[in-house]
């Protein structure tokens, strides 16, 4: 099977239902899209519909160009200065427009990627005739060494990391991503790390706050961070992301930007989801509690279970690649989606990709499994 005719992202049944000859309207519990299973926050569909109600003037009307409210919410949870924050379409939107600003200064120059990773990288450098250096890390830790790094990137100046790591679930201390920085400035190479699944790194009594690298932003000018909403509100429809960098950066990267590209609605969500207090909390209890249990569930079946800071769990066969693919269409037999890893580079589907979801979504999923594994489905 050629990697191609994978899909590129979690969360699109249709082409694997097909693939394997199964029916397309066929029920199915997704684990294959890494979302918060409690959101989005219930009061959302209420709030949506009065302002769609008499009129609808939130249609009706052009977003702010310059998203003011929405800037300043962020700016305030981030700690960091509102002209250091750029609203965008979603993470991928602050993917693409970090490329578009490399590829306006440095035309055609390369871009270093650590893979595996999240193939949006690579999408976004072609798409604006970028190279890329791949710089992979190998199983079964996928240890980050910044000495190593830098001395692979060649000609870069660029680099994409992302933190904690899709597929991989690592989390490159903040220490590691200080060095990197240091041994970078001397070669006027951007850093971008893009954090989509920040939000998930907790379930760790507060330790994650030490790790985090907005503090950064002010001594490092090269340093560029990028933010989902969209997974830690579980708005993948509604779209919404952010880009956290020095003033200059942000301004040039704001000029790559078509206008009003987060639509209105969605710009004047941002304050009232940051302000939910209630939801980051059971956000917080749900993670404290699902990811070690789903953790240990998975080891209990035998699987190889990398340990992660974020929503989900890269999980290999101990059969190897082969019983490893093969669970894929035996969870989907019973009604269960997971991500395939054909298009993970050195992953090549010798692994499988679950999201973390609510109780009983994980005890369906470890039941599936189990059903997968016993009934030799997975064995080589
Ligand atoms: C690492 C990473 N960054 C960014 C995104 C895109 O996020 P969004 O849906 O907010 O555009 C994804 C989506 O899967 C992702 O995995």
């Amino acid at each position: 099977m050629s990697s191609q005719e994978w899909p590129l992202h979690g969360g699109q049944p249709a082409p694997l239902l097909t693939r394997f000859g199964l029916a397309d309207d066929m029920p199915l519990l997704d684990a294959s899209a890494n979302l918060n299973p409690l959101g989005p926050p219930a009061w959302l569909p209420g709030w949506l519909a009065a302002r769609l109600q008499g009129g609808a003037e939130a249609l009706a009307r052009y977003p702010d160009p310059d998203y003011r409210d929405a800037r300043a919410a962020i700016a305030a949870e981030d700690g960091v200065a509102p002209e250091g924050v750029l609203l965008t379409n979603g993470g991928a939107e602050a993917i693409t427009l970090a490329a578009a600003l490399h590829a306006r200064e440095h035309p055609g120059t390369p871009v270093a990627i650590v893979e595996p990773t999240f193939a949006e990288y690579a999408r976004a450098c072609a798409a604006h005739g970028l190279p890329v250096i791949h710089l992979g890390l190998e199983p079964p830790d996928f240890r980050f060494d910044p000495e190593a790094m830098v001395d692979a990137l060649g000609e870069a100046r660029l680099i994409f990391l992302c933190r904690p790591n899709n597929p991989t679930g690592t989390l490159v201390s903040r220490a590691r991503v200080e060095r990197l920085l240091e041994l970078t400035a001397e070669r006027g190479c951007r850093v971008v790390v893009d954090e989509a699944f920040i939000d998930f790194v907790g379930g760790d009594g507060g330790q994650a706050a030490n790790e985090a690298l907005t503090p950064l932003l002010s001594r490092f000018e090269h340093l560029i961070l990028l933010r989902s909403l969209t997974k830690r509100f579980t708005l993948p429809g509604l779209r919404l992301g952010y880009l956290l960098a020095a003033r200059e950066t942000v301004c040039d990267a704001g000029a790559c930007q078509p206008a009003w590209s987060v639509n209105g609605l969605a710009a004047a969500l941002v304050a009232p989801l940051l302000a939910d207090r209630e939801f980051a909390e059971r956000t917080e209890a749900w993670l404290v509690t699902e990811r070690p249990r789903l953790q240990t569930g998975l080891a209990a079946l035998g699987l190889e279970v990398m340990p992660s800071r974020a929503n989900f769990f890269l999980v290999r066969h101990p059969g190897g690649r082969e019983a490893t693919r093969r669970l894929l269409p035996a969870l989907l037999r019973r009604g269960v989606l997971v991500r395939h890893t054909e298009s993970f580079m050195g992953l090549d589907g010798g692994w499988l990709r679950l999201a973390l979801g609510d109780a009983a979504s994980n005890k369906r999923l470890l039941s599936a499994l189990a059903g997968a594994l016993e009934a030799g489905e997975g064995a080589p």
